[in-house]
């Protein structure tokens, strides 16, 4: 009802009479009353004048799934969002979905996460309306040895996204950090669902830092990570650019399943700022210092070490030994 109220209100871009409203949804003035306080609690500015009715003035910021659809253009990313205020972890909710047989796109995100993952076990700093921290359910049809490439896939997205709709030059940083002027601004982490020769499903989580102001971040990030806040020098609404983000994702992953990897990993040539650097590879084994030449097909980084050894990292972390 709640939703129906919020659609007429933006359909008709002017007064709408309670007594219409109450018509069309067949609904007490009570009724109406009390759901249009619920829309202003969530952020809606909405005007209430004696005999013209309600106008609709502003939406809010929040990734609501009623302002995230409208207007999202996408074959399967984003056919369903579900938005919690907060959760533990985006991911973690998406995980449950996709057990329950959730449809392949479903959107989940937050507006803060209180456990938010990283790669390697980390955390994830998620504050409150700062950022875009969400997860997409994915089912694609491939062999589990080919799901790497999703991560490329969902960082070339974020990339392309950033770089369209914000202008900002963000690159990426092998396998899946997306950096500018060599701070992260947003972390990829893809989670597998799956037997031996079929996915089940994927968890694509991704945490873009939006509005994020350099003394919020947490002192042991603060001198690495940055925001758009940062490096636009001015508030970026997050609702346009979550849908832009979605866009790409769905463009992505679309070209990907029917071209192949090979238009990704160009893509994710081209992007990349780990290629041709020296970088210290770190891997649950041990750590040691190389130089990152390539990505091969199945999306692997090929680092030549001091000694002239060809090594080949399905997973693990790099770290630039320079800024590019
Ligand atoms: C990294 O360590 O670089 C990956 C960070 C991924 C964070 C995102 S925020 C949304 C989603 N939910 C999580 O708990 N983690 C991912």
């Amino acid at each position: 009802m709640k939703r129906k109220i919020l659609d007429m209100l933006k359909q008709q871009q002017t007064w709408v009479s309670g007594e219409q409203l109450c018509r069309e949804l067949g609904v007490s003035r009570t009724a109406v009353w009390k759901h249009i306080g619920s829309l202003r609690e969530d952020g809606y500015d909405i005007e209430a004048r004696a005999n013209l009715g309600y106008r609709l003035r502003r939406v809010p910021d929040t990734p609501f799934p009623a302002e995230v659809i409208a207007g999202l253009d996408t074959a399967v990313v984003g056919r369903r969002v579900e938005y919690y205020p907060e959760v533990a972890s985006t991911n973690e909710e998406a995980r449950q979905l996709a057990q329950a047989g959730c449809a392949e796109g479903t959107v989940v995100v937050a507006d803060a996460q209180n456990g938010g993952k990283g790669r390697m076990g980390r955390g994830w700093f998620s504050p409150r309306a700062k950022g875009l921290w969400f997860s997409v359910v994915l089912r694609p049809p491939v062999n589990p040895m080919e799901t790497p490439q999703v991560t490329m896939v969902a960082a070339v997205a974020v990339a392309a996204a950033l770089r369209e709709h914000t202008g900002v030059r963000a690159g990426i940083k092998w396998p899946n950090d997306i950096l500018v002027k060599g701070r992260k601004i947003c972390g990829i982490l893809v989670e597998l669902n799956a037997e031996a020769d079929r996915v089940n499903f994927m968890v694509a989580g991704v945490g873009l830092n939006v509005n994020v102001a350099r003394d919020e971040f947490p002192p042991e990030v603060r001198d690495t990570a940055t925001s758009l806040l940062q490096e636009t020098g001015r508030h970026v609404p997050r609702v346009p650019l979550f849908r832009a983000v979605l866009a790409q994702l769905d463009r992505w992953y679309g070209r990907w399943l029917e071209e192949g990897f090979a238009s990704v990993l160009d893509a994710w040539r081209r992007l990349c700022v780990t290629l041709d650097c020296p970088v210290t590879v770190h891997t649950m084994r041990d750590s040691f210092h190389g130089h990152a030449l390539d990505v091969d097909e199945t999306g692997a980084l090929l680092v030549r070490t001091p000694e002239g050894q060809i090594k080949r990292l399905l997973a693990g972390e790099v770290t630039l030994r320079r800024l590019y």
